[in-house]
């Protein structure tokens, strides 16, 4: 490995017109350096050299960036390959890092627990369908419950047999070590003897994102005293609970494709999902959510739809978890199912559609499902209709959007029948309380890696928004620290400095750039105006990350820039530059404007379902919510310099 000085060194010594030069016959235009592209057959330039921001762009096969991007595109050289090239070409030396003795014995033993995770699987599942004692107790069950070959096969079922050691014996024959064994979990060791242990047991297997098997839970075929009904595999440096959501690996697809994710509690039940052929569906397995799995979530939707058993002991007791999904910024549906069901047994008991239309019609949102079943208890009880306000306003109060919580507000004063202006009140309070100190946590790099599908949503009112955070991201990466004034017809001119003004606009009304993309550039920028840096594209644009330079590079050569300021030196009357005063103000009024406007569509939506299924309560709730978002539009298309800012 290069380490990070080394690397920062090359970008900054390599020169982006000189390195490519080599390659491209290119010639000075302007400030810049234009040429035919060397990855297309063109008669007419259009391959871009700005060795003011040390990139290329070029037009007519899409691809940008700096000289080490040019060098893994022209060359076909890997990242490193390409920045040995540059540190050879400029006489850098190249400090590697080596791994350390610990490093390389941990990573040896992990790809050991994980082959023996890989061959267990294969092995429990050749128990399953090829042995006699599988096929008679293993598979029987599976089918006698009413899982169908095609659901097994794809979970990947498999079976431990009965007895002790079976699984631990072949493993070992086969050349696995007892060590790697133990540290899995699969096999059991007491001082004079091992057992495996999910002997007698069905199996299921537990996958990472891409599909390798981590751990296993192994379910019990009888009813049995004092044992438990499933055993899971235990921590180990590959099996972490906490941050695996069973299921994700089989549904990330159709999640991404829906924009929506059921939640269930069980291995089962997401079994059952897929074979009624709703396969957007994780378990949680059996526990609260945790604040990795949600974040986990989080970068394939925004929508989770709850799915709670009918018992009302557990939804109360697991009400407090949902709170943690509301404050990550998640849309929260609850579907309830009736008593002493879950949606294995529901989905069972019915076909396939009646299942599906059950969930469509009982899907509410969280806050709503909360307030009224809450307030069954409250309702001639003054005490604890006190203390269902505050339970109530602090899941309000922790949702990161203004819009969404206003909105909440107001349903909920509509079914308590209390002052919307003390529900305001109480919710401000407690979020001064909360977010005082505490500044909002930027998105950790790792959520970011470039594998992570960035989010498909086709639908136009999505991409209309992306449109305009991108718009806002150029803003802040070409003219960040520029000043600008904010015009006033019934105040006082002002002066601001770009990047605070946008930030600060976009933060007071609670609002979140919602491209995963932009959100990081947005929060990488609103750390170095924290800390009074200077915000240059260079530091994007050379960013590790390369779907982040890829997408700087993209931001700060599409065609509409080329236009405006390439050419800024040809004596162009009037530059971008010199009308930040209206597009500045502007852009964050559209931005606001279309998350209403979304918002009221969707409402619109809603309103419309809630009429063709005659659901009179949903009907005026809607309504309610409608006003709401109306005038909270008004508000937003205002000119900026009229409203009161602080
Ligand atoms: N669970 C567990 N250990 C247990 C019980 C439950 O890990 N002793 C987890 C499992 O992931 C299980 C989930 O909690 O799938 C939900 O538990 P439960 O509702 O009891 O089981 P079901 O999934 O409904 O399983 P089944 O239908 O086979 O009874
Ligand atoms: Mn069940």
């Amino acid at each position: 490995m290069i380490d990070r000085a080394t690397v920062d060194k090359i970008l900054d010594t390599a020169d982006i017109v000189e390195v490519i030069g080599e390659f491209v016959n290119l010639k000075k235009s302007g400030q810049n350096y234009k040429g035919l592209s060397p990855f297309t057959n063109e008669k007419t330039p259009s391959f871009f050299v700005s060795p003011a921001k040390g990139i290329y762009k070029c037009f007519s096969s899409g691809s940008g960036g700096n000289a080490v991007k040019f060098l893994m595109e022209h060359e076909k050289l890997s990242y490193p390959e390409a920045l040995k090239f540059l540190a050879k070409k400029y006489n850098i030396e190249i400090i590697e890092k080596e791994l350390t003795a610990d490093e390389i014995q941990q990573q040896n033993e992990r790809e050991s627990l994980l082959a023996i995770c890989n061959y267990a699987n294969t092995y429990f599942q050749e128990n399953l369908k090829n042995t006699e004692e599988g096929k008679a107790v293993g598979l029987s069950y599976f089918l006698e419950r009413g899982f169908r070959e095609p659901v097994i096969d794809k979970f990947q079922l498999g079976y431990s047999r009965e007895q002790r050691d079976a699984f631990s014996k072949t493993a070992i024959s086969k050349g696995y070590k007892i060590d790697y064994l133990v540290k899995t979990g699969l096999t059991i060791k007491k001082e004079n003897y091992t057992f495996d242990r999910f002997h007698g047991r069905v199996i299921f297997p537990i996958h990472s994102l891409s599909g390798q098997v981590l751990g296993f839970g192994g379910r019990i075929l009888k009813k049995q005293e004092n044992a438990a009904k499933y055993l899971n595999s235990p921590e180990s440096d590959i099996y972490h609970k906490s941050n695996i959501l069973y299921g994700l690996y089989f549904a990330r697809q159709t999640i991404i494709k829906h924009d929506k994710c059921f939640m269930v509690e069980g291995y089962t039940d997401v079994l059952s999902m897929h074979q009624a052929g709703i396969e957007n569906t994780v378990a949680s397995s059996g526990t609260a959510l945790t604040l990795e799995q949600i974040r986990l979530l989080k970068r394939f939707t925004k929508n989770i739809t709850v799915i709670y058993d009918g018992d009302e002991a557990g939804i109360k007791a697991s009400l407090r978890g949902i709170d943690l999904i509301l404050e990550e910024g998640l849309n929260v549906k609850v579907v309830l199912l009736p008593e002493g069901e879950d949606p294995d047994s529901f989905a069972k008991s019915r076909n396939a559609s009646d299942f599906i239309a059950h969930i469509n019609a009982s899907e509410t949102d969280f806050i709503s499902f909360k307030t009224k079943l809450l307030s069954k208890d409250a309702e001639n009880d003054p005490v604890k209709k006190a203390t269902l306000i505050t339970d109530i306003v602090r899941s309000v109060a922790v949702i990161p959007d203004g819009i969404t919580r206003t909105v909440y507000i107001r349903e909920c004063s509509k079914i308590l029948d209390i002052d919307e202006k003390m529900l305001y009140t109480e919710t401000h309070r407690l979020r001064r309380q909360k977010y005082s100190q505490k500044v909002r946590p930027s998105v950790p790099y790792e959520e970011l890696r470039t594998e992570r599908p960035i989010p498909a949503r086709p639908q136009s009112k999505e991409t209309e928004v992306y449109t305009i955070e991108k718009e806002i991201i150029r803003l802040l990466l070409l003219y960040g620290n520029n000043e600008f004034t904010l015009l006033s017809k019934s105040r006082e001119n002002k002066k601001f400095n770009v990047a605070n003004f946008i930030i600060r606009e976009i933060e007071s009304d609670d609002l979140e750039i919602s491209h995963p993309l932009y959100k990081v550039i947005f929060e990488e920028i609103k750390k170095l105006v924290n800390e009074n840096q200077k915000i240059e594209d260079r530091y994007f644009i050379n960013h590790p990350e390369e779907g982040l330079s890829a997408l700087t590079v993209d931001i700060l050569t599409s065609n509409y820039i080329l236009s405006k300021i390439w050419q800024k030196n040809d004596n162009h009357i009037e530059t971008e530059e010199m009308k930040l005063n209206e597009i500045v103000p502007e852009t964050i009024k559209a931005f606001k404007n279309k998350r209403v406007l979304n918002l009221i569509r969707e409402t619109q939506h809603e309103i419309k379902e809630a009429q063709e299924n005659n659901d009179l309560e949903n009907i005026s709730l809607l309504q309610q919510r409608y006003i709401v978002l109306n005038e909270l539009k008004k508000g937003f298309s205002k000119d900026l310099g009229d409203r009161i800012i602080v």
